[in-house]
């Protein structure tokens, strides 16, 4: 269903009680139901937020618009976890429902302070004009998830930016929080703004400057920039939208990149000796990455598998969207790593050698070793003639290539159907999870990630190897 603009913005209360019976339903029907994926009972699941440890418990919210496969009226849903692996989601805990957020609250980040949850979110209002007002405003949660929402702007709009400014992420250096904000500067060009709390009193925000970044100037628009540091270097993870594909190449519509600094010059809002733009996942599917440094010194970030402005298969079944695997960061040899929390083997079941078979009920991890020196093909999710989907570990060219051109129902195609990347000419590794419509691949411990969505059909369950002998573990999950 296309949804008007008075669908999007229709005030929760006015959906009958019959409707979200109706589209539940629809959903459960679902073929491609993820096993061990965040997605939601119906509707939009978009942008990971708020993640953060509080109360003994790693908290996570999503970004939720719940009356269909659309973009509308977003509120908060609000997830727990001990271990990174498993969450229990406990419902919606910020609804659009002020005249701060009116239209939405949007993305942001979230900090314990005292024994609350301090959220900081954009309150994202449209007036009578349907001109938009974008406000950082905030709320703090309880250990009991009561939210008290603290009704005023703590950031207003600057008048160097457009309606476009967002996503605020707190940050703490050296005892000190910070902020960084998204945002589009008056010649249409996406920034980055610092702020550095007053006092530390996350109530009052002082003006840093633009970050300095060495921004290319390309994008139109930066959404959620988040600094996380990792093994002590600063990380800049943020979707530069509209990003000149002669900076850095990409297919997705929007992209989602990330810059190393060697520090962080807070007095002069510099990221110092920033490494080039790189692409944070090579896949169809990664946006909106949310990345923090959790009490226990791990850097931990989540994203979401889907992408803006896009229709999914899964929308013709009232949702869409999914969030990844929690995923660990380090830095090895200068190298940005992403790989699955070590907690993640506790969904193994059973462990077998991995070969070719004809079912499987796509719910499972591979481990897989690639010899030197050899093309390697496999198709995952493969139908009895070997369509599905295919990944080539070509160790000879020092090339890995994934695609999803024969997998199930299509989509998204004008934007490519085939991913892939350079590695070097050596013996490679692969940790591949499979949960029924999304892959995640970590080539040699998360050195390059390729994260999607694809949508198979009933046939679409076999493992068929096409060349050369990957060889290692299949794990049911
Ligand atoms: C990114 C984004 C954010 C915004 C949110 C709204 O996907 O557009 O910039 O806060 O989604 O749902």
């Amino acid at each position: 269903m296309a949804f008007t603009t008075e669908q999007r913005y229709r005030a929760y209360a006015d959906w009958s009680a019959e409707y979200i019976e109706k589209i539940k339903k629809n959903t459960a029907l679902s073929p491609w139901r993820t096993h061990f994926h965040i997605e939601t009972p119906h509707g939009l699941l978009n942008d990971p937020n708020g993640f953060s440890y509080f109360n003994g418990k790693f908290t996570l919210f999503y970004q939720y618009f719940p009356f269909g496969a659309a973009h509308g009226l977003k509120s908060w849903v609000h997830t727990e976890s001990k271990d990174l692996v498993h969450f229990k989601q406990t419902g919606t805990v910020i609804y659009p429902d002020t005249p701060l957020d009116s239209h939405g609250a949007y993305s942001g980040s979230a900090m314990q302070f005292g024994d609350k949850l301090f959220l900081f979110y954009t309150g994202n209002v449209r007036d009578e004009n349907w001109v938009r007002h974008p406000y950082q405003i905030g709320a703090l949660m309880d250990q009991k998830g009561n939210i008290e929402k603290l009704n005023k702007i703590l950031i207003e709009q600057p008048d160097d930016v457009t309606d476009h400014f967002r996503d605020p992420q707190i940050f703490n250096y050296q005892g000190q929080y910070y902020a960084i904000v998204g945002g589009q500067n008056l010649n249409k060009k996406g920034i980055i703004k610092l702020y550095k709390a007053h006092n530390n009193d996350y109530q009052q925000w002082d003006y840093v400057n633009d970050l300095d970044f060495a921004n290319d100037n390309t994008a139109y628009m930066m959404e959620c920039p988040n600094l996380v540091f990792v093994d002590s270097k600063p990380v800049l993870i943020y979707c530069p939208q509209g990003l000149d594909k002669s900076v850095l190449d990409y297919q997705n519509i929007y992209p989602n990149m990330f810059k190393i600094g060697d520090n962080l010059d807070v007095e002069q809002a510099k990221l110092v000796n920033p490494t080039p733009l790189q692409q944070l996942d090579y896949g169809f599917e990664c946006y909106a990455t949310q990345a923090f440094n959790a009490p226990d010194g791990r850097a931990l970030c989540i994203s979401w598998l889907a992408l803006p402005d896009m229709e999914y298969p899964t929308d013709k079944y009232d949702y869409q969207g999914c969030l990844s695997l929690v995923k660990q960061l380090a830095i090895q040899n200068g190298k940005l790593y992403q790989y699955p929390v070590e907690d993640i083997v506790n969904l193994r079941t059973s462990k077998e050698i991995f070969a070719e078979r004809q079912h499987t009920n796509n719910i499972y991890e591979l481990a897989l070793n690639f010899a030197p020196n050899i093309r390697h093909e496999m198709v995952l999710m493969a139908d009895k003639n070997g369509n599905g989907l295919t990944i080539i570990v070509d160790t000879t060219k020092g090339e890995i290539i994934v695609d999803r051109s024969n997998c199930g129902e299509k989509f998204a195609e004008k934007f490519g159907t085939v991913r892939s990347c350079q590695i070097e000419k050596q013996a490679t590794t692969a940790r591949i999870f499979i949960d029924r419509s999304v892959f995640e691949i970590f080539i040699n411990g998360g050195e390059k990630v390729f994260s999607g969505r694809v949508f198979p059909n009933a046939e679409q369950t076999g493992i068929a190897i096409k060349q050369g002998n990957p060889t290692g573990y299949f794990y049911q999950l």
